[in-house]
């Protein structure tokens, strides 16, 4: 079955003759995918380690501590097990590597996009390409694409990528939000919720979040993942300008040290974050953002420090 993309020209606009302007991509349907069910998950030796993946993917700093600096886990931000759509599900993500990434400017294997998900978005270190963290959540997202096809952007692919704001998004307005749909899961001051030494609700700054090296730093992928998934259980209340406003909050807060951090905020921006959806190096309520940032590493820099034995 094939699903019509999200923007369609409808037969409205036609019949009003005004121009539609539909993004590149209406052109091209993406076709819609459904993973296996959990409970298809073959007991093999190769299930075995599908499963490995998805428990890795689920309480990550437990399975993969040595490479996890903080107490997010990949279904932080890859909801349901990293099955749902337009929360870049790893259904969709398996089937489009390796690709070419400006990022860092050369084509990706998975191994390699997977490496910066730990370095960046967990705060964390990068496993080597072939240790078994990888291979198992690798082998996780392999079964979750099963008979998807190659090489092809599927419906619900990474985060939905919203039209740009109709008033320039905005801090106050964003405290705002925030206040009233966030905090009472993600905390006042964006500290997350602890139950005992369980995390329940995640940080979404300070030096429990991503680094500034995370693509959710950036305000676009921020605001994406937030209209479609945020508040959790309620997802689809915000407006775009809602969210919009509300990513800008969130990243205009300090994190941990983008670990590629060269010689100053200023060099690290130029190189890393010269663009408007970055708010690194830039100064918000008369504070640089990056000047302050805890190292990055978080947990994993305690864990070093500690004397062998
Ligand atoms: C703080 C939120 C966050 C956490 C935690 C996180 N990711 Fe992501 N992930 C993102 C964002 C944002 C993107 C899109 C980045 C971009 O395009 O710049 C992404 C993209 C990806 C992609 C590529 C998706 C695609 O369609 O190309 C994969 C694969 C992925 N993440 C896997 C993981 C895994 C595995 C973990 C755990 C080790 C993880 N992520 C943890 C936010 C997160
Ligand atoms: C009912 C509680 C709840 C509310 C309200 C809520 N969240 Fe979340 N949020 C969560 C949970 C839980 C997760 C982790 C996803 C999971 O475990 O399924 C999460 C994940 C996130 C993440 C990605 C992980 C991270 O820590 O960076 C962001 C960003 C986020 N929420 C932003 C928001 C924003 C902005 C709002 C308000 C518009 C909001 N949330 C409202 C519970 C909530």
């Amino acid at each position: 079955m094939i699903r019509l993309p999200r923007f369609r020209p409808g037969t409205a606009c036609i019949a009003a003759m005004i121009a539609c302007t539909a993004p590149a991509f209406a052109a091209e349907p993406r076709p819609a995918f459904t993973p296996p069910s959990a409970a298809s998950l073959p007991d093999t030796e190769f299930g075995k380690i599908v499963r490995q993946g998805e428990q890795i993917f689920l309480h990550t700093p437990q399975k993969a501590g040595k490479f996890v600096g903080n107490d997010l886990t990949c279904a932080s931000c890859h909801l349901d097990a990293g099955r749902r759509p337009d929360s870049a599900p790893m259904w969709a993500a398996y089937v489009l590597y390796p690709a070419y990434r400006a990022k860092n400017e050369h084509v990706n294997t998975l191994a390699e996009r997977l490496q910066g998900c730990f370095r960046f978005s967990m705060n964390g270190k990068a496993p080597a390409a072939d240790d078994p963290t990888l291979t198992a959540l690798q082998s996780y997202m392999f079964w979750l694409a099963s008979k998807a096809p190659t090489g092809v952007v599927l419906e619900g692919q990474g985060y939905r990528k919203l039209p740009a704001p109709a008033q320039k998004a905005d801090y106050v307005r964003g405290s705002e939000v925030y206040a009233q749909y966030c905090a009472v899961c993600h905390g006042a001051e964006g500290q997350g919720q602890k139950n005992g030494k369980h995390w329940v609700f995640p940080a979404l700054w300070g030096a429990d979040s991503f680094n500034w090296g995370a693509g959710m730093h950036q305000i676009g992928n921020a605001a994406g993942f937030i209209k479609a998934n945020m508040p959790l259980g309620q997802a689809g209340m915000l407006s775009d300008q809602e969210a919009w406003d509300v990513a800008y909050f969130m990243n205009a807060h300090e994190r941990p040290q983008d670990p590629r951090y060269k010689d100053s905020v200023a060099t690290t921006r130029e190189k890393y974050h010269d663009s408007d959806d970055s708010l690194y190096g830039i100064e918000v309520n008369g504070h640089l953002l990056g000047s302050d940032a805890p190292p990055p590493g978080g947990k994993l820099l305690q864990t070093a420090a500690k004397p062998a034995g």
